[in-house]
């Protein structure tokens, strides 16, 4: 593509209205409800720029070879004066790392100084229409970039530590200092396209990642090697098209899900531009890898996934687990409700589902792997599998035949293993509120074999936030190390983890 091709895409995908706010009751509920809902300080506010300390409370033993960095990210500035954000997903992002030491854990967070989150600290108010939310007179967004909160994951690739979000570029960090160096571009060319928070890292570093130009009703694809060289950007014309969180790569193919949630503008915050009908079917594209061409279309029911677990081929059939939901609910009403504090509905819907593509009949199926009481989100695999045949898949659940939790958040760490009948879970005690966990292999083991599950939980009683690290071989055998923060940090979303070498 050319640059005029990218400028026409950023231009269309610009543009957006602006109209006043119709004031702050989030803000109001929020602190009305939270006394009496002490769940409710996991989505409080950070108004602190950084935080820095080593870890506290140690329980059991760290294994001598679990060395590196375990990465966060996620929204942690909710309010800006008296407004809050409607959204979970529209906070500023706050970057932390938890170094694995010989001596323990040494923490580091610091707030992403992005260009909207430094003009709107110097102003002292929230300027921007955002994710679901306008604040009064907001000003005019003049780019993706100008509101780029980059508050949904990390990409550590190459002695690099990037912030992502999901419509804009990557923004650059200093992976020892976490001090933000600046918005990221891969080359002159594509310059402020959208690149996803949720890149495919093969094992030998190369990454495929897409973006979404809602306006342009465009999808962007990368291809970039493993030093972080540019190889390849194509786009593909996606009408009409919904606003995609994750996609799949296979040895050979591309694959994203387009479900029935089509932006439709008219409205002066992004998600307020889109509409659900369950009535239209969910659309699957293909694509070659190696030249992103040759585009094919599978159909499956109305249905919403924010995340998969990874993909795989096998004799021109595709793959790939995903998180399953049956309609956008989640999004559009639910963490609005978590957000004041006024949760209406149970714990979400979404459950794990194993999906194929039948290359040679042009057919897509799916089929629960679960039942419906057992709730599940944020799989994720052992990344030495990345985009080849996996079995085991690490992934946030809640069984519904078990007592409930006093919050309204998933409330256990489950692993799946697609050669056994049964999972293997350990529940959190009531006091925790479980972020995504993650599958790190042991140094030197077979994929899949040995190595460990490591993850965060906010523990909102005793106002901490707590780090634990389970043998993979056996999560319900309870943490075999534990380590505590001396305070609590906002429920955050995605990490990745930096094995020292
Ligand atoms: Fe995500």
């Amino acid at each position: 593509m050319k640059r005029r091709d990218f400028i026409s895409i950023l231009g269309a995908g610009a543009a957006v209205a602006s109209t006043p706010a119709l004031g702050n009751s989030w803000f109001d509920s929020f602190h009305k409800n939270v006394q009496a809902q002490p769940w409710m300080n996991a989505f409080k506010t950070v108004n602190q720029e950084s935080f820095n300390s080593t870890a506290v409370g140690i329980r059991g033993k760290m294994p001598t070879d679990l060395r590196g960095n375990l990465y966060r990210n996620g929204p942690a500035r909710h309010e800006i004066g008296d407004f809050r954000y409607k959204h979970w997903f529209a906070g500023d992002g706050m970057v932390q790392s938890y170094q694995f030491t010989d001596v323990g854990i040494q923490h580091q967070a610091k707030m992403i100084e992005t260009k909207k989150y430094v003009a709107e600290r110097q102003q002292g108010r929230a300027l921007y229409s955002g994710f679901a939310s306008t604040p009064p007179n907001p000003a005019p967004v003049t780019s993706p970039d100008s509101v780029n909160v980059a508050n949904i994951s990390v990409l550590p690739h190459n002695g690099k530590l990037f912030a992502l979000w999901e419509a804009g570029s990557p923004w650059e960090m200093d992976p020892d200092t976490l001090e933000t160096k600046g918005l990221h571009a891969y080359s002159r060319e594509t310059r402020g396209l959208p690149f996803s928070a949720h890149p495919r890292v093969e094992p030998d570093g190369t990454i495929w990642n897409f973006g979404y130009a809602s306006a342009a009703k465009k999808l962007i694809f990368w291809h970039i090697n493993a030093t972080g060289v540019l190889v390849k950007v194509g786009a593909v014309p996606c009408d009409p098209i919904s606003m995609p969180h994750d996609f799949l790569v296979t040895e050979k193919h591309i694959a994203i899900m387009i479900s029935p949630f089509h932006y439709e503008g008219g409205s002066d915050n992004f998600l307020d531009a889109h509409q659900w009908h369950p009535d239209q079917l969910t659309k699957l594209l293909v694509i070659d890898k190696h030249d992103f061409g040759n585009p094919r279309w599978f159909e499956l029911p109305a249905q919403w996934v924010f995340h998969f677990s990874n993909a795989y081929e096998e004799n021109n059939v595709i793959h790939f687990e995903g998180a399953r939901a049956p309609d956008p609910l989640e999004m559009t009403e639910r963490i609005p409700a978590l957000m004041q504090g006024t949760v209406d509905r149970g714990h979400g819907e979404s459950r794990l589902f194993h999906y194929q593509i039948d290359l040679n009949k042009g057919r897509a199926s799916e089929v629960a792997l679960f039942g419906p009481e057992l709730q599940s989100e944020f799989p994720a695999v052992d990344p030495r599998v990345s985009c080849r045949r996996h079995h085991r898949t690490v992934m946030m659940t809640t069984d519904r035949n078990q007592p409930p939790a006093s919050h309204p958040m998933l409330n256990a760490v489950s692993v799946y293993d697609d050669r056994k009948s049964d999972i293997d879970t350990f529940v959190y005690p009531d006091s925790h509120m479980p972020e995504e966990h993650l599958f790190i292999p042991a140094p030197n083991s077979q994929p899949e074999t040995q190595g460990w599950v490591v993850g965060t939980a906010v523990n909102y009683k005793k106002q901490r936030t707590e780090l634990s690290v389970f043998d993979i071989r056996g999560v319900s055998d309870g943490p075999i190390y534990t380590a505590e923060l001396p305070y609590m940090l906002p429920l955050g979303l995605h990490g990745k983890f930096v094995q020292s070498s």
